[in-house]
């Protein structure tokens, strides 16, 4: 077959050749030099031939085993506006590069590079509040602090996006910026370990909350009679605003806000990762984006559930989790984030409607703690009054998990990463009762 390339005809196949300049850069550019650019958090930067060129063989194989992007819904169920796959024209155009030896080709087909505001990714935010101190980490463990700052806010305001800047991204994993509540009735619903009556189970080791081994277990809170312990039903109100490895900036949709009340206080809650070395300062901040028009049409909330009293046995290789949330009212569902630690397997969202009717809203089959995805919806989901919400997850305690840091523990509810959570935080408006641009 050789003799045939020496032919005239033969030569559209041949440039056909997948290029750099022509073909991978777009791909890479759009959907990876989001993470793969410097002082971000993928290893290496993706935005040059020169940068890339070393990389081609692991491009190939991290975008064939489906591991680049980081995406883990079950393709099965539900479609998500913020899904970054590629397509399979993607990985073949990507695949036959490196296979022809990852050319350059003609640098005149590059597309111009993607632009990164250095700083805020949003832009100028309208207002910035930090956690008021350069704060020092010390090497050796890692660490949930809790600072809790004035606003002075004059008046209150609108906002239609927040944007945490960690203030360095070497030691911050992750963080939640909440509204303070003073008043002890709101302090239940907000937040997760300031309310008085989960604190009598909990117990603090520094700056360190878990539950108490002696604290009563339920792994099944989808049960009829489940016990009177707090948040097993119901809700808790969201964070405003969270900072997670590979999860972009809090923006709210179009003709929605949150609300931050006048003179109100906010709590950063960061949690800092193991260091070795040199001890090690931060001061992370947040930045609010003012809702142009004031108050918005509908307001954007988040709704926390967990289960505290989980208990997972030692050496346990499928133990299972679950938690119910029934609707006491119309709600509009927009994005899921499923929150655990290392021992996590899988989380399944399944809608049970008033008819009886079944459907699973997310299901991600592979949970990885180093990735802490939203799912935002493609459609929200609008469910009625009366419709039950079954989150059901899976732990693997056993030492075939390589992420197990201890299989023969006990694991309960914990900050630490080695301890356990079983968290889900779901965006959703009031189901309006006209239907908004939301709903199409
Ligand atoms: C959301 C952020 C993010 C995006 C988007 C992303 N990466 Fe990554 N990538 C990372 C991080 C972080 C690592 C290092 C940790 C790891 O390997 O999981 C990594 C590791 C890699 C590696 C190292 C080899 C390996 O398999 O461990 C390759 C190759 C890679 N990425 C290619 C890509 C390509 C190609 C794309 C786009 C198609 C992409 N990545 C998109 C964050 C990202």
């Amino acid at each position: 077959m050789r003799f045939l390339l020496l032919l005239p005809f033969a030569l559209p196949a041949f440039s056909a050749t997948p290029t750099y300049s022509k073909d991978v850069a777009p791909i890479l550019f759009k959907h990876c030099a989001g993470c793969h650019r410097p002082n971000d958090i993928a290893p290496m930067s993706l935005l040059d031939y020169k940068a890339t060129r070393p990389w081609a063989k692991s491009i190939r194989q991290a975008v064939l085993s489906r591991k680049m992007p980081p995406w883990f819904a079950d393709p099965k169920f539900g479609h998500f506006s913020n899904d970054p796959s590629l397509t399979s024209k993607e990985i073949d155009a990507i695949k036959s590069w490196a296979d022809a030896g990852a050319p350059e080709g003609n640098v005149a087909d590059l597309p111009p590079a993607p632009k990164f505001i250095a700083g805020w990714q949003l832009g100028k935010p309208d207002v910035v509040v930090d956690i008021g101190e350069d704060h020092v980490i010390t090497p050796g463990e890692d660490a949930y602090e809790h600072f809790t700052v004035e606003t002075n806010f004059k008046q209150g305001m609108w906002i239609r996006a927040a944007e945490i800047q960690p203030g360095n991204r070497q030691v911050v994993h992750h963080v939640h910026v909440l509204l303070v509540q003073d008043d002890p009735k709101m302090m239940e619903v907000a937040g997760t370990t300031n309310s008085p009556t989960l604190a009598k189970y909990l117990l603090r080791e520094g700056k360190l909350t878990r539950i108490r081994a002696d604290a009563p277990i339920v792994n099944d809170a989808c049960v009829a009679n489940v016990p009177d312990l707090p948040y097993l039903k119901g809700f808790q109100e969201g964070a405003l605003a969270s900072f997670l490895p590979g999860r972009p900036p809090d923006v709210f949709p179009e003709g929605t806000a949150k609300w931050i009340p006048p003179a109100g206080k906010l709590e950063f809650v960061v949690h800092y990762a193991r260091i070795s070395g040199k001890p090690q300062t931060d001061r992370t901040s947040v930045g609010f984006y003012l809702a142009p028009g004031g108050k918005p049409e509908q307001v954007m909330h988040r709704m926390d559930l967990r289960n505290f009293f989980l208990s997972i046995p030692a050496n346990e290789a499928n133990h299972e989790v679950r938690r119910c949330y029934d609707f006491e009212a119309d709600k509009l569902l927009l994005s899921f984030t499923p929150h655990m630690h290392y021992r996590a397997k899988d989380v399944t969202y399944e809608l049970t409607r008033p008819n009886g009717k079944k459907e699973i809203l997310l299901a991600v089959p592979r949970y990885d703690f180093n990735w802490q995805l939203v799912y935002r919806l493609a459609q929200p989901v609008l469910v009625e009054k009366g419709s039950r919400l079954k989150v059901t997850a899976h732990y693997d305690n056993s030492p075939n998990n390589k992420a197990n840091p201890d299989p023969k523990l006990t694991i309960r509810w914990g900050d630490k990463s080695e301890e356990e959570m079983m968290t889900s935080w779901i965006e959703y408006l009031d189901a309006p009762a006209k239907r908004t641009a939301l709903q199409k």
